[in-house]
């Protein structure tokens, strides 16, 4: 009997990790219904992502408004899901990671009787403030899910010891290795506005417990390690979140090797990382994608959810100080052998079969 499966997906990250998964899903008509539906949590960013992997979702509740609370985010979702879950009863939900809109599913799942599988479960920091409200997010995702698909033994372990039943947790690698390869297997190098040959750092930084002082001082340590050296760039496509275009305007703009630019499609992201010397990055799947193609990751915060990047030597922490953020920006730049180091570990985060993983254990158990 054919299952019905409903996909969700809200924003740019949880686009490019369930497209592997979506894709797969498809790849059995036979053996399952695929209804994808988008919350429209992002807007530009998310299509962005779908065009690319030419996914068209069957529903979109196109939910965004510039500069949204979180809590409308999550009251919006939860009406919608509602008011769907009237109408059809899935026979699994699938979401990944921890945002808003995941969170919102997960519950109006719970609220349905309707079970909730969680991709990328188990990522923990232990402190509800940072990274904030995504700690928070994922936690609820993971106390309400029938299925948890976690990354790492590190990230399963951390659900066992939450006292998660173990015959629901399994580890099937991340889904965004998956992506990250079979972009740069069907793709091309796009143009580049950095000249062939130049050297640069990609930087991204978006997160809401860096709104404030933390973002503009990294953003002072960018200008500052710009200004010392004209001879680097520092290519930064900046998040449309208005509390980040804002300062990062003031204070980085008009400077001659900082190129801001609006946010990339998935396909010219990975390129430009590939072609990039290290990663200057709050982003989660940032730090899972980069080590696998040998680049460094500065991580601009002070606690991560994925500690495996930072023990395997790919990711260092360097929070949001600016001395602390432009010492290993030099350091990294100007110093071979601490670049080595880093650059030639091995990635803690699959092999980029994790879709077919979760897509299977999935079968088995519906
Ligand atoms: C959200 C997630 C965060 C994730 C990030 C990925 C929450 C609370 N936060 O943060 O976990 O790491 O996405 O990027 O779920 N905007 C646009 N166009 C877009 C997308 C966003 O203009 O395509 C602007 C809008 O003004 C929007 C604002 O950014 O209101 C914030 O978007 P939102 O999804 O609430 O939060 P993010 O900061 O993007
Ligand atoms: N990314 C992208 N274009 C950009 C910046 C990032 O496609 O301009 C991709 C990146 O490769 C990664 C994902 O977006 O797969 C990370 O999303 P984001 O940083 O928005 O969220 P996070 O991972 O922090 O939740």
């Amino acid at each position: 009997m054919k299952k019905n499966v409903l996909v969700i997906v809200g924003t740019r990250p949880e686009a490019v990790k369930m497209a592997p998964v979506i894709k797969t899903l498809e790849k059995s008509p036979d053996r399952f219904e695929l209804t994808v539906m988008a919350s429209g949590q992002h807007r530009r960013m998310l299509d962005q992502v779908l065009n690319l992997f030419k996914i068209v979702p069957d529903l979109d509740l196109d939910i965004m408004v510039p500069d949204q609370t979180v809590t409308r985010v999550t009251c919006r979702v939860l009406e919608e899901l509602e008011a769907y879950f009237r109408g059809r009863r899935p026979d699994a939900v699938l979401a990944q990671g921890d945002t808003t809109t995941v969170m919102a599913a997960a519950m109006a799942c719970f609220y349905a009787g309707i079970p909730f599988g969680h991709v990328e479960a188990g990522l923990r920091t232990f402190d509800l403030t940072a990274p904030y409200p995504e700690e928070f997010n994922r936690r609820l995702a993971g106390l309400l899910a029938a299925w948890h698909f976690a990354p790492t033994r590190w990230a399963a372990d951390n659900l066992l010891k939450e006292g998660t039943d173990p015959g629901k947790v399994y580890v099937t690698g991340n889904t965004v290795i998956d992506a990250l390869f079979y972009t740069l297997k069907t793709t091309t190098p796009p143009g580049s506005p950095i000249p062939e040959g130049r050297r640069y750092v990609l930087m991204t930084c978006h997160r809401r417990e860096n709104f404030g002082r933390p973002i503009r001082e990294i953003f002072a340590a960018v200008k500052e390690f710009a200004l010392a050296h004209p001879e680097i760039s520092v290519w930064y496509p900046v998040h449309p979140n208005p509390h980040v275009r804002g300062p990062a305007g003031e204070i980085l703009q008009g400077l001659d090797n900082v190129l801001l630019t609006d946010p990339l499609d998935y396909l010219h992201f990975v390129h430009a990382m590939n072609r990039a010397e290290l990663l200057l990055s709050d982003s989660g799947g940032v730090q899972e994608e980069a080590p696998s193609l040998g680049k460094p990751v500065l991580v601009l915060r002070e606690k991560t959810e994925r500690p495996e990047a930072v023990a395997a030597g790919t990711c260092r922490l360097v929070g949001s100080d600016k001395n602390r953020i432009v010492a290993a920006l030099e350091e990294l730049l100007f110093d071979p052998r601490a670049y080595r180091e880093m650059s030639e570990k091995s990635n803690p985060y699959g092999d980029g079969r994790a879709a077919a993983a979760i897509v299977e254990i999935l079968s088995a158990c519906l």
